[in-house]
Formats: structure tokens, C-alpha cells, sequence
């Protein structure tokens, strides 16, 4: 069969397994309206890839990250390997996934769904039909930039050093990416550093103009510095479209954008790697939430931001349009007749389970693809 893939599933920590679960029964699903096959294969990251293998990612996890079509990721950390060190501790075994297979353009959309406009922090006028993407560099910049380490200073004192590092072609590719998102979309691209304070963010501002100018002049293009961005997002998020930007600013900027659409349990990521010969891109998608020791367990997790993930996946993996819009619809739907989990602060009384809310959006999309 033609139309088959191999997923590989990472659930990973805290909540992480507990949402994981609902996006292979979505996928089950989707195997049946959609006409493909996939195999899914399991296996542990982050803390849990620590207690089975002693190390966040193992060499052979990663090997059939390498072989898999996508990857879909739950959550790494919690508590309880807070105190290993640095170079094992749960993060760096997603850090180090996405560095080995090179998904250097993180989109991190941020959608307001009508229903939602009343769990946002923000007036429902601000945020009502918002849809922002965010483009996050995820390969380079300060996150893996040399030299970086805690030195002694030999008086008793340390230092503690990282370096934000940027080359023309780690720029100009990610840019890239957000100019063919934007002209998708409403055409707009604000690419944020902070030009005025960092060298690096010269150069990234210089690049992404470079780009603009030599292949993207339809798209509108503006600039603007981080902080800035941070401030605009909470004053007036509509107006931007596509935002791109470095690693570490957009892990905040995401972050921030997140909850404008109501609860941090909504927002989905997905991870890209170029394209190949074979017209084949390296993927992974995961929510932008964490593993959220303080609910894990308790079966109370929105798992909304996993099955987004997962619609995603259907879309930048495997050309499946339709069936990520009908996926992206029926979570839509089902949050519109109020059903709620508990992060969403919903009426009480209709606060979903994971599994329940699993279900819903399963009949949902059932129900949906005959109409
Ligand atoms: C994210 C997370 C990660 C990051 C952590 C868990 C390493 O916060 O994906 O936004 O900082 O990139
Ligand atoms: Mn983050």
C-alpha cells in the first residue's frame, strides 16, 4: 500500500504518555477515513528514555527517529531528574533530536477558536479570530551555541557562558520558510531580534532582509525588536501574521502567544527539516506545553494541543489537507458545545477527562467525515 507511513511515537514524560494515547487513537481514526495506514512504533525520550536506556535519547531511538516518516512527541522533564547532570537531563534528549535531524523551522501557530475567546487572559475583542504563526529558529542561536560552559575562575568565583551564534545560511533558510507561510496566508512577515543591542541580530535582520529583497518581494516585511514584539503581542496580537525569529525569543514569544488563545494545552508545534531529492522533509510535531508534573496522572490533561499537533502532521507530512482541516474542525466543534477540560476553565460540570475529550473529537471527526 502506497499510502502508508511510519509514525514513531514519543510520549515521553509527565503528561506527555497520557495525551500521546489520544493522538494514536485519533490517528486510528483517520487510518479509516482517510485510506492510509500507519505504523506506529513507540519508544521513550527524556526522562523516561533515561530510566530504561541511562541517556535522554539512545542512539538506536534516534536511528529509527531517522527512518520514521514523522515523529510525534508528548513531553520531556519533571522533578525527578532535576538533579542529573546537565548533559542527561530529559530536555537534552529533545534538544539533541532536533539538532540530529536538523528540523530547524519550528511553526507554532496561534489560532483563537470562537469558544475559546472567553478563556483568553486578554478582552474578547483583542483576541477573537486570531491566527498568528510563529516561525521559531530551532537549530542554532544560543541553545547550541560555543563556547558555552560554567568556568572557574580559579578565586573561588564561576562564570557561567553561552553564545548566541548565527550564519548567513541558518538565517536565510528559516526566513525562508516564513515568507512561503505568509504568502499562504495574509502576506505579512515581522521578523523580531534585537538588532540594538546584538550583533547576531544585525546579521539575522541583514539576512532576512536579503532574502526578502531577492525572493520575496511580494510579501510585506517588517522588523521589529524582541521586546518590543513581547509588548505588541499582549497590546494588539492581531496584528501580526507570520513572525519569525531566533531560537530563544521565540521559545518565550510562543509561549506568550499561547496563552492568548486560552490555555497553553492549545497550541500545537511542528518541527521541519528541509526538503530532500526525494521531495521528503524530516518532521516532528509536538504541543508546545511541557510534561506539567503538577496534573500528571490524574487524567485531566488537555490533550487538544497533541491532536493539533497530529492535524498538523497530516498536513506538512502527508499532503492530507482535507483530512487535517476535518480533524482541526472537530476539535473546533467540540469545544464550541462547551465541552471544556479542566484547563480551559469551562463550565465545571462539563469538564472533560483526556480520555473523554479523546472521544469526543474521535466521534466528532467520525461524524464530520460523512457529513
Ligand atoms: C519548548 C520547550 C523546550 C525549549 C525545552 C523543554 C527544552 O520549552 O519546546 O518550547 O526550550 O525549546
Ligand atoms: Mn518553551
Amino acid at each position: 500500500m502506497s499510502n502508508s507511513y511510519k509514525l514513531l511515537v514519543l510520549p515521553g514524560d509527565g503528561i506527555g504518555p497520557e495525551v500521546m494515547n489520544e493522538v494514536v487513537k485519533i490517528a486510528k481514526g483517520i487510518e479509516e477515513i482517510g485510506g492510509v495506514q500507519f505504523n506506529i512504533e513507540k519508544d521513550d525520550i527524556g526522562g523516561a528514555a533515561y530510566d530504561r536506556y541511562g541517556t535522554p535519547l539512545s542512539e538506536e531511538t534516534l536511528e529509527k527517529a531517522k527512518n520514521s516518516h514523522a515523529i510525534l512527541l508528548g513531553a520531556v522533564g519533571g522533578e525527578k531528574w532535576d538533579n542529573l547532570d546537565f548533559s542527561l537531563k530529559p530536555e537534552q534528549g529533545l534538544l539533541r533530536i532536533r539538532k540530529e535531524l536538523d528540523l530547524f523551522a519550528n511553526l507554532r501557530p496561534a489560532l483563537c477558536f470562537k469558544s475559546m475567546v472567553e478563556s483568553s487572559s486578554l478582552k474578547a475583542e483583542l483576541v477573537s479570530g486570531l491566527d498568528i504563526m510563529i516561525v521559531r529558529e530551532l537549530t542554532g542561536g544560543i541553545y547550541f551555541g560555543e563556547p558555552r560552559g560554567i568556568q572557574e575562575q580559579g578565586d573561588g568565583s564561576r562564570v557561567g557562558i553561552n553564545t548566541q551564534s548565527y550564519n548567513t545560511e541558518e538565517i536565510r533558510r528559516v526566513a525562508r520558510i516564513a515568507f512561503e507561510l505568509a504568502s499562504k496566508r495574509d502576506n505579512r512577515v515581522t521578523s523580531c531580534e534585537k538588532s540594538n543591542v546584538m550583533e547576531s541580530g544585525i546579521l539575522w535582520r541583514e539576512e532576512v532582509t536579503h532574502v526578502h529583497k531577492n525572493e520575496f518581494q511580494s510579501v510585506q516585511l517588517s522588523h521589529m525588536y524582541a521586546d518590543n514584539c513581547a509588548m505588541q503581542l499582549v497590546r494588539n496580537p492581531k496584528q501580526f501574521d507570520v513572525i519569525v525569529t531566533d531560537n530563544l525569543f521565540g521559545d518565550i514569544l510562543s509561549d506568550e502567544a499561547a496563552m492568548l488563545t486560552g490555555s497553553l494545552g492549545m497550541l500545537p508545534s511542528a518541527s521541519l527539516g528541509a526538503v530532500d531529492s526525494k521531495n521528503f522533509r524530516k518532521s516532528l510535531y509536538e504541543p508546545v506545553h511541557g510534561s506539567a508534573p503538577d496534573i500528571s496522572g490524574k487524567g485531566i490533561a488537555n490533550p487538544i494541543a497533541s491532536i493539533l499537533s497530529f492535524a498538523m502532521c497530516l498536513k506538512y507530512s502527508f499532503n492530507m489537507d482535507k483530512e487535517s482541516d476535518l480533524l482541526n474542525k472537530s476539535v473546533n466543534d467540540v469545544l464550541s458545545s462547551g465541552f471544556k477540560t479542566a484547563d480551559l476553565m469551562g463550565d465545571n460540570n462539563k469538564n472533560l477527562s483526556t480520555v473523554e475529550m479523546g472521544d469526543q473529537i474521535l466521534n466528532q471527526l467520525r461524524n464530520n467525515f460523512k457529513l
